[in-house]
């Protein structure tokens, strides 16, 4: 029998870069409207990063905002994990960054890349560490600079996607006091039908750059829309009644998921026989940011009182892959 340690979240923190694009301001560059969007996503606006701001320098923004709120020091951090699709450079790694920017001298760290799945995704692999007893304060980013890879001449996909990044930091439930993690899962479904739903083309080793590539545009994103959207609600509604089904819905505090088109979390909560409003939203101020969307949606929902004590709080995240994850917290 092995003993697990009960792991907490212990602080919380986002950060979103200044730039709004509007609706309005999309207008101008493609065909569309902001009655279109808002009414197909729930989207009003969102962030883009400064030319000079890379998805490092938010992510530590973000990771010393939440070792902030748990009063813990950048040296004591043991691990940094950044989760993000849009990292400053192929390698060295967005971790390597953060731990520099913030002076967490001692830590180590890795990235994690599954889009938008990816933030939980690195939150299971930090409950794995601090569970084992393996670290004591495991530092989980999200981050995602997606104006990067965005084509701003497809409507498809432009109107969806911003800036911004968002952190947790875990550490065992008895220094963290709050946050309890009572399950986490991470599931994936690859092919080539699946990356054909959502990906970026080149700059891989499957299709490196090249002025060919540049002009067709393939280091921006494609996406499925209406293949994504019946995943993503049928998935969405999966993960938060299976995690629940132990505890019963009377126990549910708030669902925090990934921040993907308010549609579809209105179809999704329709399955569950649940109000809308047991769902935290924020789409309509940051649109759709991979894998920043969990942690800043979760420390707005902190800030803004949403996330009653004692109850559950789940988090359910779907992408490209295809990938899809939980997490279930006591809050
Ligand atoms: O985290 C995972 C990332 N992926 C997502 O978040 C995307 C999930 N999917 C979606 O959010 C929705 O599928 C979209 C919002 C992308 C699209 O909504 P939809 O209701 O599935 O629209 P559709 O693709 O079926 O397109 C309906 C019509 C089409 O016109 P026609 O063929 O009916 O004449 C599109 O060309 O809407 C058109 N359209 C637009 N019109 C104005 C597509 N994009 C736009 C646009 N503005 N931006």
């Amino acid at each position: 029998m092995i003993n697990r340690i009960p792991v907490g979240i212990a602080g919380l923190g986002a950060y979103a870069p200044e730039k709004v694009l509007s609706n309005q301001d999309l207008e101008k560059l493609v065909d569309t409207s902001d009655e279109w969007i808002y009414q197909r996503t729930g989207i009003r606006e969102r962030r883009i990063a400064a030319p000079d701001e890379d998805s490092g320098a938010m992510g530590a923004i973000a990771a010393m905002r939440a070792l902030d709120d748990a009063r813990v020091a950048p040296e004591d951090v043991d691990l940094i994990l950044c989760a993000t699709t849009t990292p400053d450079l192929p390698f060295p790694t967005n971790a390597c960054h953060i731990q520099h920017r913030i002076g967490a001298k001692r830590a180590g760290g890795f990235d994690i890349n599954s889009a938008c799945s990816g933030f939980v995704f690195a939150f299971n692999t930090a409950v794995q560490f601090v569970q084992s007893g393996t670290y004591r304060n495991v530092l989980v980013v999200g981050t995602e600079k997606l104006s990067t890879i965005v084509n701003y001449e497809d409507r498809n996909t432009c109107v969806i996607f911003g800036d911004g990044a968002g952190a947790m930091l875990l550490r065992p439930l008895d220094d963290a006091g709050r946050g309890e993690v009572l399950s986490t899962s991470i599931s994936t479904n690859g092919g080539p039908e699946q990356d054909a739903v959502l990906m970026v083309a080149a700059g891989g080793s499957r299709l490196p750059a090249s002025p060919e590539t540049l002009a067709a545009k393939q280091h921006t994103m494609i996406m499925g829309g209406n293949k994504v959207y019946r995943f993503a609600v049928s998935t969405f509604a999966k993960l938060v009644k299976e995690s629940l089904e132990p505890y019963g819905y009377e126990q549910l505090g708030r669902i925090v998921p990934h921040q993907v088109n308010q549609r579809i979390v209105e179809a999704a909560c329709e399955r569950l026989d649940m109000p809308v409003d047991m769902v935290f939203s924020n789409i309509h101020k940051y649109g759709n940011t991979a894998a920043a969307s969990v942690p800043v949606a979760f420390t707005e929902a902190y800030r803004e009182d949403m996330l009653p004590k004692g109850k559950l709080v789940v988090s359910a995240a779907f992408g490209a892959g295809l990938s899809w994850g939980h997490f279930l917290v006591r809050w």
